[in-house]
């Protein structure tokens, strides 16, 4: 059976540094970091996350500024307030939950985020900079950083000789995971839902990062023997089981049949999705350090 990759445990160390970390932020600089994070509407899932958010916001021991918008907010309303965060020195990190509603241009909003205060690591500057392999002026994406951080855990800094496929081309994690597992000497493999025989693809990676969305695609037979599999779903599915309209959250990897077969896998829940909030409170600890200078 494979070992499981403890996210939580891994993402609790990480607040625990960068709570030190704004600690002595405060002690020195006299400075809190700060985070605003605005969501719009009404998704039940993106309101737990953002909720989550905040709060470990604050136990980090940050100023913490959360904009709950309505549904029929405007882009232009939207724009506005991204401007009034913009321009307030008392926050360091802006983050726009998405999906935005769907009349809405989440492009236009994240761009218009000023790249030193952009957390989620989606400006143009901030992507390019990965892009080009400069990991240390500019913001990472969370949820790629801190799967990089688990890898890391089980294969050390340096994956010369491993070959890691990921699943999905999204800006916010496929191509910026691609990057970092790139940047850090894999031979990458960027797979999507036009890629021919995707279980052979899957077969040869030794790090299979999985981001589709899709309950439980990626079944036992899709992986290597002795892989590191990074499951970055998050899918709720009934659970009849459990109760009359229970529900369940599952991961985009078949996790049962895969651990049998893989050397290491991130549960879900408790995989990468503690790491993506751990990540999100490092970088706005470190764009509050660039702050002050
Ligand atoms: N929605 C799901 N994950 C994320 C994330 O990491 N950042 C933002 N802004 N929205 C998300």
């Amino acid at each position: 059976m494979a070992v499981v990759i403890d996210g939580k445990a891994k993402a609790a160390s990480v607040i625990e540094t960068v709570r030190k970390a704004a600690e002595g932020l405060a002690q020195q600089a006299g400075v809190k970091p700060g985070l605003a994070v605005v969501i719009v509407g009404n998704d039940p899932a993106s309101h737990a996350y953002v909720n989550s958010k905040s709060k470990t916001a604050k136990e980090c021991g940050f100023k913490s500024v959360q904009h709950t918008l309505p549904e029929e907010t405007t882009q232009a309303e939207l724009e506005a307030l991204v401007a009034t965060l913009n321009a307030d020195a008392s926050l360091h990190g802006i983050l726009v939950q998405l999906p935005l509603p769907g009349h809405l241009n989440s492009d236009t909003v994240i761009q218009s985020i000023l790249p030193e205060k952009d957390v989620d690591g989606l400006s143009v500057l901030n992507a390019g900079k990965l892009a080009t392999g400069d990991l240390e002026t500019g913001l990472i994406s969370c949820t790629p950083a801190g799967s990089m951080l688990l890898v890391r855990s089980i294969h050390g800094d340096d994956l010369s000789g491993l070959n890691a496929v990921v699943i999905g081309r999204s800006n916010l994690f496929g191509k910026p995971m691609g990057q970092l597992l790139l940047n850090a000497n894999a031979t990458v493999t960027m797979a999507h839902s036009r890629t021919k025989d995707l279980a052979a693809v899957c077969k040869s990676a030794d790090i299979l990062v999985a981001a589709v969305g899709r309950p439980q695609m990626v079944k036992g037979d899709w992986v290597k023997p002795g892989a590191t599999v990074i499951d970055v779903g998050i899918n709720r599915i009934p659970a009849p089981e459990k109760g009359e309209g229970k529900s369940r959250l599952v991961g985009d990897v078949a996790y049962d049949e895969a651990s049998a077969v893989a050397a290491a896998i991130t549960p879900v829940p408790g995989g990468v999705g503690p790491m993506t909030i751990a990540m999100l409170m490092a970088n706005t600890v470190i764009a509050a350090h660039r702050a002050v200078g």
